[in-house]
């Protein structure tokens, strides 16, 4: 079986392949008749050890509407707060012959660790300051959504990149359709291999946003910056946060995204995240559950014994 542990594991053929497939759910979706029982009989175990809203619930739907047996396992009421390791749970839960594992964990590798242990596909659903690769997806396929191509695009990518899996993947999904990324922060909420991740890093905001086509916001992520030099919001704000009046120094049809959950005021202001025709943040969340389910569909054919194409090379 084939897992979806990374961006950094498919080729850029692999992204297209699955941003293809979603559009069929993002068509079905938007009818009344949303369901088809493509994962009949197949269960899938949800298993968030952080917590989520869009991820959890759009993974849940995404099962659901393809006939999956889904089933969320409450981290916070299991044998996890008795202190059962991470590879037993694993275990526990690939002896209940699950089809598909989706996993959301603190530490980066964990769901790699994990998908050499089951019998069945595991989906990352974010690790650590990893990677979150369903969301590069469906950030692509929102953006696919508004602009003709990607090749030459120019996307800004704001805020606490240092901790984000968002980040990330997104730099890796990016360049591989061919965009121009550039990363704009403060030099402490850069990552060390910045140089080494094809982007133009800049500490200047309105720098970063002149001629961008799509400026994506991020969330400063104080949950994982215990003792770390924190900026104040209204610092913050002031340097690296998104107003009108800066997205004005973007194109004039730039689109604007936020993978959620958003600090207003903060990273992004109300009037700016709330953009009729340029804010893309609903859209995103749209676009999550028709990712999700062509990942689910794909990902689990081989097990299906379904023909066809399926993911192929190594995560
Ligand atoms: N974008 C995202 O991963 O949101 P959640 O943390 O709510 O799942």
């Amino acid at each position: 079986h084939r897992s979806l542990v990374g961006i950094g594991g498919l080729a850029p053929h692999e992204i297209m392949f699955l941003l293809d497939e979603a559009q069929q759910w993002v068509e079905l979706n938007r009818g009344t008749q949303k369901r088809r029982d493509l994962l009949s009989g197949l269960t899938i175990i949800n298993a968030f050890f952080e917590n989520s809203t869009r991820t959890l619930l759009s993974f849940e739907i995404a099962g659901k509407r393809l006939g999956a047996d889904v089933v969320n396992m409450a981290v916070a009421s299991s044998s996890v707060k008795k202190g059962e390791t991470l590879i037993d749970t694993a275990w526990t839960l690939n002896a209940m012959r699950a089809d598909a594992i989706v996993i959301r964990h603190a530490s980066s590798g964990a769901v790699h660790l994990i998908s050499n242990l089951v019998d069945c596909p595991v989906l990352n659903a974010g690790d650590g300051q990893h990677e979150h690769p369903t969301q590069a997806l469906l950030d692509a396929l929102t953006i696919r959504q508004n602009k003709r191509a990607f090749n030459g695009l120019r996307v800004t990518i704001c805020g606490d990149i240092l901790h984000s899996r968002v980040a990330r993947s997104n730099i890796l999904a990016l360049n591989s359709l061919g965009a121009e990324v550039r990363v704009c922060a403060p030099p402490a909420l850069l990552p060390a291999d910045i140089e080494r991740m094809n982007v133009q890093v800049f500490h200047d905001f309105d720098a970063a946003l002149k001629g961008a086509d799509v400026v994506m916001m991020l969330r400063l992520q104080l949950e994982r910056m215990e003792g770390q030099f924190i900026p104040s919001p209204r610092e913050y704000r002031h340097l690296y946060g998104l107003s009108l009046e800066r997205l004005a120094k973007a194109e004039g049809n730039a689109l604007v995204m936020h993978p959620g959950p958003m600090n207003r005021g903060i990273e992004i202001d109300s009037n700016v995240a709330d953009l009729v025709g340029r804010s893309q943040i609903t859209t995103q969340v749209e676009m999550g559950v028709a990712m999700r389910m062509a990942c689910l569909d794909v990902l689990t054919r081989r097990g299906r014994g379904v023909e066809g194409w399926a993911l192929e090379s190594k995560p």
